[in-house]
């Protein structure tokens, strides 16, 4: 037996493997509302045999959405429909679950295949956008976003809530608070993007304080025995990562104290300079680490291509779970060749028996 294809079992969820689907924006939700697309991405990518279908960053409020076409969860048209895409997911045998989040600076923002850079001033579609401190994110994200008041940041923590709580009314069982990429979590975090000197900004305690208190606060919506996880970026390759890496462990371990359960081990992209060493499954020796420092289940993606690489991942104990995106894209049924070139002997091990029954048949035969 792999162990790519050994359940995984936390809190009271239980997946059919190790296999997740990264969350991944679609870009084509109109007013928040997703929409017969979504069903049809999500539905396929769990009917390929994946254990957990994450769905795409979606916004707590109107002005978190990284474009006008991102996906939000900040009214309950928008969880009808996320509801329905959970009994798809569930359906097709695999676990529904959901990011959250803010993007801060990175909002108002055109769609990537558009331009991926901000929302011109005077065009209707954009909106104001909102962050720790007025620091432009750069690049094509120039606009430079409104320190946020006080009262803001409770809002915020507040809406976060309030999408947990519609979640968990949708049916979803794995809730994610996208703490990651430069978003409005990750730009509290780091000193790239947050210069307050109020209690949210300065030392470290004061830059994790709007993390601790919307994960503390979602905490007491999202039931105990579902988990609450966390991407957070982990590093920013600016030069300054040894700092960067044992702060956000500290952070990790502060919350796991909190109720966090399972950590996704990303990147910070907080703006500045980054020098990436992009490569195959390259975060996996920092995921090894965030785990055995931490102690929290963990997973990690970029670049995890192969199901060699995936299951040398998982069997060498760096990670319990690995997140796929782009593979998942290119072939949804990756989890089931998966499966083939890995050995495991019946595909009604992986796939629901409407397609496994025909297919044991067909390779027996062929
Ligand atoms: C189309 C697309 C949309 C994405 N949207 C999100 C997102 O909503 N939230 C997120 O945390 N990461 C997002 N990402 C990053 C992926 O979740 C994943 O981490 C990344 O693609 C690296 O994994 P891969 O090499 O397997 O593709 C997105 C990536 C792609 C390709």
């Amino acid at each position: 037996m792999t162990t790519l294809f050994e359940p995984f079992t936390l809190k009271g969820v239980t997946l059919r493997n190790r296999i997740a689907v990264s969350p991944m924006c679609q870009y084509s939700a109109v007013d928040g509302v997703i929409n017969d697309w979504h069903h049809v991405h999500l539905g396929g990518l769990a009917r390929g045999g994946a254990g957990l279908v994450i769905v795409e960053a979606t916004a707590v409020t109107p002005e978190g959405r990284i474009t006008p076409a991102c996906s939000g969860l900040w009214n309950d048209t928008q969880a009808a429909e996320l509801a329905k895409a959970v009994k798809t997911i569930k359906a097709a045998g695999a676990v529904a679950g959901i990011q959250i989040g803010h993007a801060g600076r990175k909002a108002s923002a055109n769609r990537p295949w558009e331009g991926d850079d901000h929302i011109a001033s005077d065009d209707p579609r954009g909106w104001e956008i909102i962050a720790p401190s007025a620091i432009a994110y750069g690049g094509g994200l120039s606009k430079v976003p409104r320190e946020m008041t006080l009262a803001e940041i409770e809002g915020i923590k507040n809406a976060f809530v309030d999408s947990a709580t519609r979640a968990l009314a949708s049916g979803f069982e794995w809730l994610e608070l996208h703490f990651a990429h430069g978003y409005l979590a990750q730009s509290f975090l780091s000193k790239h993007s947050n210069q307050r000197t109020d209690a949210y900004g300065g030392s470290f305690e004061n830059r994790s304080r709007f993390l601790r208190e919307t994960l503390q606060a979602v905490r007491k919506v999202w039931p105990q025995n579902l988990p609450l996880t966390m991407r957070l970026g982990v590093i920013e390759y600016d030069g300054n990562d040894e700092e960067t890496v044992a702060e956000a462990i500290e952070l990790i371990k502060l919350l796991k104290a909190d109720g966090l359960d399972f950590i996704d081990v990303s990147m910070g992209f907080s703006g500045g300079k980054a020098n990436i060493p992009w490569g195959p499954a390259f975060l996996g020796p920092l995921a090894a680490r965030v785990k055995n420092e931490t102690g929290l289940p963990a997973s990690t993606s970029w670049y995890i291509s192969t199901p060699q690489q995936a299951e040398g991942l998982l069997r060498d104990g760096s990670v319990d779970l690995v997140m796929l995106g782009r593979p998942l894209l290119d072939e949804p049924h990756w989890p089931y060749r998966a499966a083939k070139e890995l050995g495991v002997e019946k595909p009604s091990w992986i796939l629901p028996p409407a397609y496994a029954h025909w297919l044991e048949r067909y390779r027996a035969a062929a």
